[in-house]
Formats: structure tokens, C-alpha cells, sequence
């Protein structure tokens, strides 16, 4: 069995990025090249993820779907499902439910960006302990773990505490916004109470999992980059990394036609296409170069 499901939360008030989310979806701003979104859906590609539950605001939905589609170019099955206000990060998931019917699954906040060297084999090993019956979160070290949910570790490196947004941190590993779930995880989220914010808390969640002895942490290395990209200054900051990886280095980052082809979910002939029938651009520039290094020459324009 293999964990196929992801729920990509887009919905959230968006309140710290006024007034460019009084009209736009957050998740639908730039980050470089490409939309927010892009980022965290990429991610789930690299988890197995093929069936994609975008969860938002009803009024936001056309836009997002206008945006990302059905996923079938890229190989995927990508549906929507409203979220009736943002009521946190665990009632989104609730609105996910139906669409997970009982199989393990992936959370990815919508807002997260997470690249680097051996992200893939990290998130196939979350996906594994998912399927293995337990919760995986990801984490990493943090200079302000004021900001995020922070975990405590013993000296095993078995997780002890869980606090969202603490004053005074336990730690400075803060929980990145990407979690596998057991089929237990839509039972657990329905026990859960509004937190004094007035949301349903994922780490309320991960903690019914860490006092059952259920929930496993993975820190992520040096060699991985995560963004959480909620506030103006961190979209800037993703972008910069983005643009002077993209550039120096010609390795695309979150583009998920290459990724796509390169998982296998579409041919070479349907990514040739897919490059054909964009505009002309940097970001087609750069899907040209990934065509041609499969020795398909660039379409002849008339
Ligand atoms: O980024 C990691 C952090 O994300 C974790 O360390 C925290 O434990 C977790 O609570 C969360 O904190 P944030 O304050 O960053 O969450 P925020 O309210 O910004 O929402 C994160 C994403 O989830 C964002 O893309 C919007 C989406 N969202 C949020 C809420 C509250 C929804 O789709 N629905 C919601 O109701």
C-alpha cells in the first residue's frame, strides 16, 4: 500500500499579508516565478501524493481551481472542498474527511516551502510511518520558535512536548507545516475543542498522538531549506533562495511539469506538449531546457 492522499490547506484569513490578500487567495501570490501553492502541491508530489484535496474558503475556490485545475496534465486527480471559515488548521482538515475516507493521508499547509537535498527519501520515510500507524511530523531548528509549534525531544530523540506559539520555548525546533496521518487522525480531530484563538489546533492533534505513543519526529537536516512563507517579509526572502537557486544552479524549483515527467505520471510526449502550449517566458524557458535535455527540440514557431 502506498500513501496517495493529500489535503493542501489554502484557506486562512491571510490578515498578515494586507492589503495584497484583501482581493488575491495568498496562496495564489508570487513566490518568484510562480504561484505559492505551487510550492507545498510540488512537495506532495515528492510524498507519492496523486489525489489532492484543496481545502479554502467557498469564495476562493474558482480562483484556486482556475489557478491549479484538475491536475490531470500533470498526472494527478486535484479537487476542492470549502472550508466555512478559518477556523484552523485541524478544521480544515475535518473538511478533508470525506475525500480521505479512512486512509492514511498527507497535511500540507498551504503556505510552506521546504526544498533541498534528499527531501524526497524524507518524505517517503514520513509517508511509511503514516502507513506504519503512527502521526509523522517534520522539524527544524529554528532561531524564532516563538513564531511556530515547537516540539521537545528527550535525549532519544522521542518527542516529550508540544506547545503552539509558546512565550517562553521548550525548544528551537519548531514543526513544519507538513504532516502524515493513520486513518485515526479524522476520528482524533472531531474530539478536539477550539483553542482560546478560536481554532481547532493541529498540535492539539499531534499531542492526542504524542500521549499514545503514536507520534514520530523527523528532523530535517541543514541541507534542507523550509519556508513558511506567511508574512512579506519570508515570501521575499523564499523568492530571493528561489531565484538564485533557479539561476545559478538551472535547477527548477517547484515546477510541477517537471516533476511530473521526472515521477513518471506523464510521458515525454505529454510534457513536450504541455511546454508547447504555454506562453512564452522565463518560465517556459526553463521547462525548454528540461525538454531538450530529453532531446526534444523546441517546437519551430510560426
Ligand atoms: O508553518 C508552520 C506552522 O503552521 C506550525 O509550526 C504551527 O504549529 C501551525 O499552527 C501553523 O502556524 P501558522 O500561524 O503559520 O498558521 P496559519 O494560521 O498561518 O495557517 C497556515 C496555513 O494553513 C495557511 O496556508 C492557511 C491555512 N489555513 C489556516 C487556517 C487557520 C487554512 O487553510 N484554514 C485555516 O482555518
Amino acid at each position: 500500500m502506498a500513501l496517495r492522499k493529500g489535503i493542501l490547506l489554502a484557506g486562512g484569513r491571510g490578515t498578515r499579508l494586507h492589503p495584497m490578500t484583501i482581493a488575491v487567495n495568498k496562496h495564489l501570490l508570487p513566490i518568484f516565478d510562480k504561484p505559492l501553492l505551487y510550492y507545498p502541491l510540488t512537495t506532495l508530489m515528492l510524498a507519492g501524493v496523486r489525489e489532492v484535496l484543496v481545502v479554502s474558503d467557498a469564495a476562493d475556490l474558482p480562483d484556486l481551481r482556475q489557478a491549479i485545475g484538475d491536475g490531470r496534465r500533470w498526472g494527478l486527480s486535484i479537487q476542492y472542498a470549502a472550508q466555512v471559515g478559518p477556523r484552523g488548521i485541524a478544521d480544515g482538515l475535518l473538511a478533508g474527511a470525506d475525500f480521505v475516507g479512512g486512509a492514511p493521508f498527507c497535511l500540507a499547509l498551504g503556505d510552506n516551502i521546504f526544498f533541498g537535498h534528499g527531501i524526497a527519501e524524507i518524505l517517503a520515510d514520513a509517508a511509511q510511518g503514516a502507513l506504519e500507524n503512527k502521526a509523522v511530523i517534520l522539524t527544524q531548528t529554528v532561531a524564532e520558535p516563538r513564531q511556530y509549534g515547537v516540539v521537545k525531544l528527550d535525549d532519544q530523540g522521542r518527542p516529550v512536548l508540544l506547545v503552539e506559539k509558546p512565550i517562553d520555548p521548550p525548544s528551537n525546533q519548531a514543526v513544519t507545516g507538513i504532516y502524515f496521518y493513520d486513518s485515526r487522525a479524522v476520528e482524533f480531530a472531531r474530539q478536539l475543542h477550539p483553542s482560546q484563538r478560536g481554532e481547532l489546533e493541529i498540535t492539539d492533534l499531534n499531542r492526542i498522538y504524542l500521549e499514545r505513543g503514536d507520534l514520530s519526529v523527523k528532523p530535517l537536516g541543514r541541507g534542507i531549506v523550509w519556508f513558511d512563507a506567511g508574512t512579506a517579509q519570508r515570501m521575499l526572502l523564499a523568492a530571493e533562495l528561489v531565484q538564485v537557486i533557479q539561476s545559478r544552479q538551472r535547477t527548477g524549483i517547484a515546477f510541477p511539469e517537471e516533476l511530473a515527467f521526472r515521477l513518471g505520471l506523464i510521458d515525454l510526449r505529454a510534457f513536450a506538449l504541455l511546454v508547447d502550449d504555454m506562453p512564452h517566458g522565463e518560465y517556459r524557458a526553463y521547462l525548454e531546457t528540461v525538454r531538450e535535455e530529453f532531446h526534444v527540440p523546441a517546437k519551430v514557431q510560426q
